[in-house]
């Protein structure tokens, strides 16, 4: 197996472990309910793609953040209210977390399509998995039925994500507290995920965002 593909495997472990959840999920699980739904968050992606390059990065980015909070529940998509204070103003997220418009696009589609089926989580856990696909990263098959959570947790995405800053200690103890060891770390971290993430990301028009990206992986085989 190729490093890239790897790396992607440990993606998908890595909602599978934070989720908790795994044992209830399926591949089939909207087969007969939602039969398309892969194919309509397929054509939501390629559409938002033409007018965003790096569409595909910030999606994919998008569920590692909502599944290292709570698991994968699409908390990361409340917004604030008088009993929710969003993740989205973490500061690992604030001005920087992406793609929301196009989650909704997405949920818009498929409610058009099967309403009330498809949950949140499950539309980030598939647009990540599309998203990589469509970058030229490999495939892996997604186990799906997640649960949309109904709180958000400012808190833990603030403490729980890994930031620019954290050194490996740090990286290790975030990582370890959702279950996975420094062989996830590394691998997750590893040149060619960020490949994928920059296969997606217009290297003329976004250039300070992809020279962010190559600082902070300086920063952790440096480190
Ligand atoms: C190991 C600890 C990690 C740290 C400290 C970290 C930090 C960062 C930072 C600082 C950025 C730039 C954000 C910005 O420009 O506003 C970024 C972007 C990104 N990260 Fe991470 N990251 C980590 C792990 C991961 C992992 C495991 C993945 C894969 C699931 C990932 C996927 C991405 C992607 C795809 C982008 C580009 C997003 C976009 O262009 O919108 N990161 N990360």
């Amino acid at each position: 197996m190729g490093a890239a593909a790897h790396a992607v495997l440990l993606l998908v472990g890595v909602a599978a472990v934070v989720s908790g959840a795994s044992a209830q999920l399926c591949e089939e699980f909207y087969d007969r309910t939602c039969p398309d739904v892969h194919r309509i968050v397929r054509r939501v992606l390629k559409q938002a793609h033409k007018d965003d390059p790096r569409i595909f990065a910030s999606l994919t980015r998008l569920h590692f953040h909502d599944c290292f909070v709570q698991g994968c529940d699409a908390s990361i998509l409340l917004d604030n209210s008088t009993s929710i204070v969003s993740e989205k103003f973490a500061r690992p997220n604030n001005n920087s977390a992406r793609g929301y418009p196009v989650v909704d696009a997405v949920k818009a589609a498929l409610e058009e399509a099967c309403p009330g089926v498809v949950s949140c989580a499950d539309i980030l856990a598939i647009a990540a998995k599309i998203s990589v696909e469509l970058s030229g990263g490999p495939r892996w098959r997604v186990p799906l039925g997640r649960r949309d959570g109904t709180t958000a947790n400012l808190t833990a995405a603030n403490n729980g994500l890994p930031g620019p800053r954290d050194n490996l200690t740090t990286l290790q103890q975030k990582f370890a507290a959702v279950g996975l060891d420094v062989t996830d770390l590394v691998a997750l971290s590893e040149k060619k995920i960020w490949k994928v993430a920059l296969l997606s990301t217009n290297l003329k028009s976004d250039k300070k965002n992809t020279y962010r990206v190559y600082a902070f992986e300086f920063q952790l085989w440096a480190a």
